[in-house]
């Protein structure tokens, strides 16, 4: 973290030095109310979408591919018609969700089956374990690259929705199509990959795959 700073920093003080037209420049130079961000806001922010906007993506495409090969009938499908894998890509950040938990301090009282969760406690959202719930999802546990509706919480909700939702929706469609097309023989080398091992982070460790 103090690596990822310290580069950070040295790219603030370029943008300083130089203007730039890309999101770096205009952080540095954002003004609300004659209010600017402070160089600790303007760091911690950009990790976060550093991080936020890597990280997620990254493991949404891997798990995309992963799955896909996995259900090989649904992936023709695919195959033979394109449009259908925006959908395939929404039940996979359903089905296999890229971020699995978002942490939350209680603003009251709150008693979840019996259990008392007092006002300032630190919670966990399980959104993977939301995103399988059989009393939203009909039969939840079943990869179908088509489900309709698909009312998912893996990008959150509320005030928080992930940021950057629409590029992430726009990212991962482009390379799984580039992979798809390029690789018509694709197909997994053995019958299971291996998961991170990561509490927070729904991702592949390595894919190994043929083509
Ligand atoms: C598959 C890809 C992605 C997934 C699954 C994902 C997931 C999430 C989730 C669950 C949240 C809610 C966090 C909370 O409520 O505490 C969130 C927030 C956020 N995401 Fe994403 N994200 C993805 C891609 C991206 C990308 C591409 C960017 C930026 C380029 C990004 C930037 C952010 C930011 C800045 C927030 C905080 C929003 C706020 O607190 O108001 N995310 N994301």
């Amino acid at each position: 973290m103090l690596a990822f700073r310290a580069y950070l920093r040295g790219l603030i003080a370029a943008r300083h030095a130089r203007p730039h037209d890309d999101l770096l420049g205009q952080l540095v130079t954002v003004e609300m109310a004659g209010d600017r961000l402070s160089e600790a806001e303007l760091l911690t922010t950009c990790v976060t979408l550093l991080t936020a906007g890597h990280e997620t993506t990254t493991n949404l495409i891997g798990n995309t591919l992963y799955t896909l090969l996995q259900h090989p009938d649904q992936l023709q499908a695919i195959r033979q018609e394109p449009a259908r894998l925006p959908n395939a890509i929404e039940e996979v950040l359903r089905f296999e969700s890229p971020l699995q938990r978002n942490p939350r301090r209680l603003a009251q009282d709150y008693t979840y089956e019996g259990h008392l969760m007092g006002k300032g406690d630190f919670v966990l959202q399980m959104l993977g374990s939301a995103n399988r719930d059989p009393a939203i999802f009909a039969a939840a546990d079943h990869f179908d690259s088509q489900r309709q509706p698909n009312r998912h919480v893996a990008f959150g909700f509320g005030l928080h929705f992930c940021l950057g939702a629409p590029l992430a929706r726009l990212e991962a469609p482009i390379a799984v199509q580039l992979i798809l097309e390029r690789m018509p023989k694709l197909r997994l080398a053995q019958p299971t990959a291996q998961w991170m091992q990561h509490s927070l982070v729904r991702g592949l460790a390595s894919l190994p795959v043929v083509f």
